[in-house]
């Protein structure tokens, strides 16, 4: 019986040995130790023997299940090692890879404009405000002084919308940023210091001219506000949007409904190389409309006039960005030609800052 297990235990601890993964090396063990295993069998017919065989086979059969089982964990370590030895040795992971591929997209100069208009109002204490697309008649029109009858209202080429507001009055798309004045001063207590930036449609399409293009309204509402503020602020946004200390303003007489007095504001520039330049005052040129809010404004607002003063501003956002940046086509604006974008868009992490210069 002895060498019999003996000879057993050789045979079972070479197949354990040469066991060549974790799968093989399972089967072994079941055909060793399961429930129908050769040593859980031998173990079994202890219970049959005489006190004495027992006593003489029990040490053996028991030496056996220790050996196998101590030569199945070995293997397992050494088969577990080599398969992680391995994994390493494959599963190679490259740390200087690339996190993701770089943007594709980039900024449309409007928006970056945008962005930058917003960065250096908010360095004066300004705010952003918006209001919707489609507006009723009376704060796009009305309400900013400009009756049914006023030649101004045909002047805008107004798009009509079908449809009523709740309390009937014309929606219209709205063909300036100026009933966001309206909106503000009517939903806030001033002191107000705000700009509105936005969409703003016009039946009108040409080189200079698109049925959708953008404006920013600027309007400060507080005691004691006069003219010199009003140029003062415009001196300081166009100098910082243009990074140029040279920017020469000059104010017009000029006429719109909701201001009084209305001014036109010209900036000076020159020709070099047969290109626009900003700055100085050889020649003007139109870039802005202003004036001191009309009382009559305020007043439809709700705000006394007798308390409140303020001045407001209107200016083409496109146009902003054609100087500055040098586009001379404003339909290219909307065309949405990769190759355009790409050329004028700016990095989506190239965000302006006052300290970091809002040009890119
Ligand atoms: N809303 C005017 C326009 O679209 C621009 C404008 C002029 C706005 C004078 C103003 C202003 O706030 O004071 O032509």
């Amino acid at each position: 019986m002895g060498s019999d297990l003996d000879q057993m235990k050789q045979e079972m601890l070479g197949r354990i040995q040469a066991a060549g993964d974790l799968h093989a090396l399972e089967a072994e063990r079941v055909a060793a130790l399961g429930k129908q295993g050769a040593v859980t069998g031998l173990l079994k017919t202890l219970g049959a023997m005489s006190p004495e065989e027992r006593q003489r086979e029990g040490p053996l059969i028991h030496g056996l299940r220790e050996a196998v089982t101590e030569a199945i964990a070995a293997r397992k370590a050494t088969l577990e090692g080599e398969a992680l030895e391995q994994r390493l040795a494959t599963e190679r992971l490259d740390m200087t890879l690339p996190v993701a591929p770089p943007a594709e997209g980039t900024v449309h100069p409007v928006s970056q404009v945008m962005d930058e208009l917003a960065e250096i109002f908010a360095d004066l204490g300004f705010s952003v405000a918006t209001g919707p697309e489609i507006e009723d008649d009376w704060r796009n029109f009305t309400a900013l002084n400009i009756p049914e009858t006023h030649p101004a209202r045909a002047m805008h080429d107004t798009f009509y919308m079908d449809r009523a507001d709740a309390e009937g009055r014309p929606m219209v798309l709205r063909t300036h940023t100026s009933p966001v004045q309206i909106r503000t001063m009517q939903s806030q207590q001033p002191p107000i210091y705000i700009i509105a930036p936005g969409r703003t449609y016009r039946s009108d399409n040409d080189a200079t001219h698109t049925p959708m293009f953008h404006q920013v309204e600027g309007l400060v509402i507080d005691r004691g506000i006069t003219l010199a503020n009003l140029k003062w602020t415009l001196e300081t946004f166009l100098k910082a949007y243009f990074e140029r200390d040279d920017i020469v303003l000059r104010l017009r007489p000029s006429y719109f409904p909701f201001t009084e007095p209305s001014v036109e504001v010209d900036v000076g520039y020159t020709i070099q190389n047969g290109r626009r330049v900003l700055g100085g005052s050889d020649r003007w040129m139109e870039l802005l409309g202003s004036g001191m809010v009309h009382p009559r404004v305020l007043a439809n607002c709700g705000l006394d006039p007798e308390i409140w003063q303020g001045f407001a501003f209107g200016c083409g956002i496109d146009r902003l960005a054609m100087l500055k940046y040098g586009m001379d086509d404003l339909r290219a604006f909307f065309d949405g030609d990769l190759r355009w974008l790409r050329h004028y868009g700016f990095r989506a992490l190239d965000v302006p800052t006052l300290s970091g210069g809002v040009g890119a």
